[in-house]
């Protein structure tokens, strides 16, 4: 078994809080010392144009997850912040169910490249192969004004590659707001769901619907996944909010995390700045909020890897 661990962030509902927890649930891993490697799933792309990663010109998830002859290793990006990588999205991926129609066992093919990936990162004599990024970087350079612009740009992306020889600690997987293909993709992928609520808007009867088709998902595809948790994103003062988290820790006991993420207008600010919440406003609410959930997350897991033995 791999040390990895991966999340899938899944709510069907819109604007529940998936992006901003993947994009800062990973920086905050990132900087607890935690490798870790974000894939954009949402053809809308929102976690990497948080991260300022732009599509990839050449290969894309569309291209790699259907073919078994591509990897996923020549278009993992490394972001700004420290510790973390990110799959990129391409807005290509609408046209995922008719690309994945024909595939024989589509639900998992995100779950056989992750694994090769880690793989071929867990390698001993890992060498990156230079290789496979040289088509990146020449497509990269007709975009320079100099030469001297484009070797400084070349030693740079060469040194982030380069840095890119071990495995990701966590996977953290954001899904678009629907449970089509691409989030069951996700679902088979990971150990563990993570399901964001607005607070302030929470339907229960949704949440039951989303239990359900992760029961599903365990009982076909992947037996050892669980819930993480259900985690109240942007909780304010209102009595409402409060009355909804007791609600959820009611109607799902022991599923609900410890942590609540707070309202907070930074974290709204925020994804216009190519930057995570830790970094635009390393004080804020939102970055002590999704710290404490990466603690949370930290000891939830690793403890459990200690027990295992
Ligand atoms: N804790 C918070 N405080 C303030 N604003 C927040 C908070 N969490 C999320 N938001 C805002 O709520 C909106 C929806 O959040 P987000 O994009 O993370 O949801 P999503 O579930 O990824 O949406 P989609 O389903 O469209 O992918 C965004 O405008 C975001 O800035
Ligand atoms: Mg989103």
């Amino acid at each position: 078994m791999m040390a990895m661990r991966s999340i899938a962030v899944v709510n069907e509902k819109g604007g529940s809080g998936k992006t901003t927890t993947a994009v800062n649930l990973a920086a905050a891993l990132g900087e607890r010392d935690r490798r870790v490697l974000v894939v954009d799933l949402d053809p809308q792309a929102s976690a990497s144009k948080w991260y300022g990663v732009k599509e990839p010109r050449g290969r894309d998830l569309l291209d790699v997850l259907p073919d078994d002859g591509l990897d996923l290793t020549p278009i993992v990006r490394p972001t700004d912040a420290p510790g973390v990588y990110i799959v990129p999205s391409s807005h290509r991926l609408i046209h995922i169910d008719k690309a994945l129609a024909r595939q024989i066992g589509a639900e998992v093919l995100l779950r056989s490249k992750l694994h090769a990936l880690q793989t071929f990162l867990e390698q001993e004599q890992n060498i990156v192969p230079l290789d496979a990024y040289w088509g990146e970087l020449e497509r990269d350079r007709v975009s320079f004004d100099s030469e001297q612009e484009a070797a400084e740009h070349y030693i740079k992306r060469i040194g982030e590659l380069q840095r890119m020889v071990s495995p990701f600690d966590y996977i953290i997987i954001d899904c678009p707001p629907a449970l089509g293909i691409l989030t069951v993709n996700a679902l088979a992928a990971a150990q563990a769901v993570l399901i964001p609520v607005e607070a302030h808007a929470i339907c229960l009867n949704d949440l039951d619907a989303l239990t359900g088709v992760i029961e599903t998902v365990k009982a076909r595809l992947q037996p050892s996944l669980r819930i993480a948790g259900i985690l109240a994103c942007r909780v304010n003062r209102t009595r409402h909010a409060t009355a909804a988290v007791e609600q959820l820790n009611q109607r799902f006991p022991g599923l609900v995390c410890r942590t609540t993420i707070r309202e907070n207008v930074s974290l709204a600010k925020c994804p216009s700045h190519g930057i995570p919440i830790t970094q635009y406003a390393t004080n804020s609410s939102g970055a002590q909020d999704y710290r404490a959930l990466a603690e949370e997350v930290i000891g939830n897991n690793e403890s459990e890897d200690a027990n295992d033995g």
